[in-house]
């Protein structure tokens, strides 16, 4: 099928399936950007379309970053591939000494995934081989939350808590159970970063934990801020309790950082943010700036060192990618955490965070707004939903902001946001104020 450069939309559009859309509308009525450039995308009817969620909550540094581009191509011509069993190469190395040393204290070494969702499943693999590594083979089970969203591989799907990803997929891993989920809008409803209800919905992990016996339990997953399940933030003390809770009980705490991870916070990662050690964090998107499939999980030299027994000549951990590591990935992943470095990118994003809150907040008075959540860069707007018709509501708002040049995200009834770190105050005023035109005239 050609592509005709004056009009850049294929005329065929049936072979691909995509993912995570509703395939039939899109195809219908497609949305389709050609290029992008820091803040905005453009579309292929030639519109600029300001970028509201980092691609997908990834793009933390905006688009097309000169020393992101530049090493790409570079490393293309360089070493294109390289095996990753058995064989390295510099890049690998350096990215991984490079994200220990950005990363929380305890946090020592690196397993490189392609994904948020490959990420996951090495953390929990991890986590049970560790148990058994340290002589506790009958601690498989894993704890994860209703509402949490851990990718879409088995291991996460079965930690997670979202019910569409779930139900269609049988009967998914044994041994799994979840928290109580925290969202209380009635009694959190309009809160401006941590709510102060629901540390104690950290308690239920002892009761969790003395049904199955703590010896049988490897790991607790949750994400610090739970993002794609509407932008949930911890309640006060909650991870706190969390970690007390797990350390007690000699469970290993996973945080999913696939989205708080590289600044969106306006700190590294959420750990820090927040204050709360786990034992291993799960992270990609930002990454590589979204550039190119990359994720990792960082784990601490207990966890580590816990495998490095035996004779020197035997693989420690049966586990791994073709891609792990892969060279053009890793110098993305260098180019990339040297933008934020050089360009101050986190602290820019907690600069900003106190006028992204007040403009977020500037909406609370418009149609169907329930509840206004944020922290950091990141928001969720939640709207009631039409009844008999969940999801309309914000999904009209979507393709509303499409046609008025704004991208957003919804998920559910939610209006999830999440801008490019490198995003000004004229934007954020962009914004809001077609958000605020579309709620006012949405039904
Ligand atoms: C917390 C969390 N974990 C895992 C994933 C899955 O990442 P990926 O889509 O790269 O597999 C996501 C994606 O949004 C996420 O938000």
């Amino acid at each position: 099928m050609a592509l005709d450069r004056s009009n850049p939309v294929p005329n065929d559009l049936s072979a691909f399936w995509m993912p995570f859309t509703a395939n039939r509308q899109f195809k219908k009525t497609p949305r389709m950007f050609v290029s992008a450039d820091g803040m905005y995308y453009k579309t292929a009817d030639g519109r600029q379309v300001l970028d509201g969620t980092a691609g997908l909550w990834c793009c933390n540094a905006g688009h097309n970053r000169p020393r992101i581009v530049e090493a790409i191509r570079q490393q293309a011509g360089e070493l294109d591939y390289a095996p990753a069993f058995q064989m390295g190469h510099p890049k690998a190395f350096e990215l991984a000494t490079r994200l220990r040393d950005m990363a929380p204290e305890p946090m020592e070494h690196v397993f490189f995934t392609n994904s948020g969702s490959e990420s996951v499943e090495t953390a929990l693999k991890i986590a049970i081989a560790y148990q058994r590594a340290i002589g506790q083979g009958t601690r498989t089970r894993l704890i994860g939350r209703e509402r949490g969203y851990h990718g879409v591989n088995f291991g996460g799907i079965s930690v997670g808590g979202i019910v569409n990803n779930r139900k269609f997929f049988g009967s998914l891993l044994t041994g799994v159970d979840h928290l109580p989920h925290t969202h209380l809008p009635e009694k959190n409803a309009f809160t401006r970063g941590q709510p102060e209800h629901g540390a104690d919905l950290a308690d239920e992990l002892e009761r969790i934990v003395a049904l199955h016996g703590p010896e049988t339990v490897a790991a607790v997953i949750v994400e610090p801020m739970a993002g794609s399940t509407g932008v949930l933030m911890p309640p006060k003390g909650y991870l706190q309790r969390l970690r007390e809770i797990t350390r007690k009980h000699g469970i290993l705490l996973i945080f999913d950082e696939v989205i708080t991870g590289f600044g969106r916070l306006g700190s590294s990662f959420a750990a820090e943010h927040f204050d709360v050690m786990p034992d291993m964090i799960t992270c990609a998107k930002g990454l590589t700036n979204g550039v190119i499939p990359m994720g990792a999980v960082l784990a601490t030299r207990e966890i580590h060192d816990a495998f490095m027994h035996g004779p020197e000549e035997a693989i420690e951990l049966f586990h791994g990618y073709t891609y792990s590591g892969n060279p053009i990935a890793s110098a993305a992943g260098l180019a990339t955490l040297e933008t934020y470095r050089e360009e101050g990118l986190f602290e820019r994003a907690a600069e900003l965070a106190p006028y992204w809150e007040d403009a977020v907040h500037s909406l609370r008075d418009c149609p169907h707004v329930i509840d206004i959540r944020n922290m950091g860069l990141i928001a969720g707007i939640e709207l009631e939903p039409i009844a008999g018709a969940p999801t309309k509501r914000a999904f009209s708002a979507f393709l509303q902001a499409y046609e008025k040049d704004v991208l957003i995200r919804t998920t559910g009834d939610i209006i999830a946001l999440s801008p490019p770190l490198i995003i000004e105050k004229h934007h954020i005023d962009t914004l809001f104020g077609t958000l605020r035109d579309i709620l006012k005239g949405l039904d």
